[in-house]
């Protein structure tokens, strides 16, 4: 199947994949049964094919898959081997956790500046990475070239900022801002990142498991 028809689904169930792989080559694991590795994620075995057919399917009947082979397999497929170069805007609490917990290399991104409107954050460094006045990023971009820019500031400001990046040649976007930026912009990759629907999610599915009688969900009262 070509690249572009692979479901979001399947796409977002790669990282996960991937994650698993690493830990079992680890941990020394050299080959694993589909069976195996369903149990360990908590999907049917013929789900993980399906989902791997969608690149032309890496198992072998009666072996399984080699855990070393498919994790490359499945770095190439996510494009983990071209670090892109990136941008950080907004260095405040989450840009700064974001740019300390993360690490991009792993994940086929090079953080190559971060940008702030603060004076007092000019100038400083986080994990090495240095801190640029905002009003610089235009020219920043025009000489490093970054192709992905991580938005961890307010909903107004990313609505302004988003358009100046684009311009400038970011083609994706990393966004925790509240402004959703898919709306806007057509041919730009853009990964929304919101915990507070994730944690909405979790409400929902708690609830779900306390009261499955949906009426009862209707007509209850929210909570003061
Ligand atoms: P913060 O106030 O600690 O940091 C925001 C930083 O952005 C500040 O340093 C500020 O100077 C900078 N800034 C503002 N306008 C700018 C511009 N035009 N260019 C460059 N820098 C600019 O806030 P915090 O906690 O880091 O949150 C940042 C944003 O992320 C907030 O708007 C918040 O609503 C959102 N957020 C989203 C989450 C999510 O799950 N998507 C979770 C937490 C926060």
């Amino acid at each position: 199947m070509a690249k572009g028809n692979v479901s979001l689904s399947v796409i977002r169930r790669l990282p996960r994949y991937h994650r698993f792989l690493r830990e079992l080559s680890d941990n020394g694991i050299v080959r694993i049964s589909s069976g195996d590795l369903s149990k360990r994620m908590g999907l049917t075995a013929s789900q993980i094919r399906q989902d791997l057919n969608c690149f032309g399917g890496f198992g072998q009947q009666g072996y399984g898959y080699n855990v070393k082979d498919l994790y490359d397999e499945i770095s190439k497929i996510l494009g983990l081997g071209i670090p892109r170069k990136t941008v950080l805007i907004g260095a405040g609490n989450l840009g700064r956790a974001v740019t300390q917990h993360m690490d991009f290399s792993a994940r086929g991104f090079q953080l190559i500046g971060m940008f702030d409107t603060n004076p007092s954050l000019i100038g400083q460094k986080i994990g090495g990475v240095e801190i640029y006045d905002s009003s610089l990023i235009g020219e920043f971009c025009e000489k490093h070239h970054p192709a992905v820019a991580i938005l961890c500031i307010p909903k107004e400001a990313a609505y302004e900022l988003a358009a100046v990046l684009i311009s400038h040649g970011i083609k994706g976007f990393w966004n925790f801002s509240h402004y959703d930026l898919t709306i806007d912009y057509d041919g730009i990759a853009v990964e929304n990142v919101h915990l507070g629907d994730s944690l909405s999610t979790l409400c929902y599915r708690i609830h779900e498991l306390e009261c499955p009688n949906g009426e009862q969900r209707l007509n209850e009262q929210p909570p003061n």
